[in-house]
């Protein structure tokens, strides 16, 4: 594992950004994993404006995202569709036909998560998953449990996760409580890893998954078995390690 320790959050979103933007660069039909949540809204914005300078070319880019909350509409503002068209999408030039974000509607569970699974197979694989972290450790939306589950599923959203997801709803009664997420396997399977975590109300949840016990009670612990994982984090949010 690398560890890339920035003074604060702009210093985390740029310096993840290189990583995103290099691959891109390198790779012009990357396929990408990305995330939501406050921490990568720094980066994208960085792509973006890496986009707009004439740095950056997503034409030929795929993306995947991890998970999606089930019941959510895409025109939701609080589902993750919404939160990806209106944070990078919109403002770059990725085909929209090339954005992939579980679909939080369908009826059939089971089936939506098959067709996800099978639809990064068909892509074939993930390139680079951008990923932040849950205050209890979790990975997408991959819980705190007694198994590590390996591929994308259906799941049942802990208290901890509805509570501090609840920032971004009027109530803690209109969080979802479930949400479709990638498996574990679908994660380590990709090809690099760049996690991003700033704040020191990270900082215990970040020593525990990266220097504490491998667990599927710290989901984010597996990550210490893959071989090319970056840790951009800043002072606060690294400063346990
Ligand atoms: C949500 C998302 C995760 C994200 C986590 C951390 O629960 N499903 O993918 O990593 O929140 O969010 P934040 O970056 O806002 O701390």
């Amino acid at each position: 594992m690398k560890i890339y320790k920035t003074r604060d959050y702009d210093g985390m979103s740029s310096k993840a950004a290189m990583i995103i933007s290099a691959q891109v660069i390198l790779k012009g039909n990357s396929v990408l994993g990305l995330a939501t949540g406050s921490s990568p809204i720094g980066v994208y914005r960085r792509l973006i404006e890496g986009y707009a300078g004439g740095d950056l070319d997503f034409s030929g880019v795929t993306t995947v995202n991890l998970d999606e909350y089930r019941g959510l509409t895409p025109e939701n503002e609080q589902s993750y569709r919404y939160f990806m068209n209106t944070q990078l999408f919109g403002h770059i030039n990725i085909k929209p036909e090339n954005t992939h974000v579980p679909n939080g509607i369908v009826q059939d569970a089971e089936l939506e998560c098959t067709r996800y699974e099978d639809l990064i197979r068909k892509l074939g694989g993930i390139d680079l998953q951008l990923l932040g972290l849950g205050n209890n450790g979790h990975i997408g939306f991959n819980e705190p449990g007694a198994a590590f589950i390996p591929d994308t599923h259906c799941v049942d959203l802990t208290e901890s996760t509805i509570n501090a997801n609840k920032r971004f709803f009027e109530t803690a009664d209109q969080v979802p409580r479930q949400a479709f997420t990638m498996g574990i396997k679908t994660i380590l399977q990709a090809r690099r890893i760049v996690m991003i975590v700033s704040g020191e109300g990270k900082a215990g949840i970040v020593k525990e998954a990266f220097f504490g016990p491998i667990t599927p009670n710290v989901p984010a612990s597996i990550l210490q078995l893959h071989n090319d994982v970056h840790l951009v984090g800043d002072e606060a949010a690294l400063s346990l390690l």
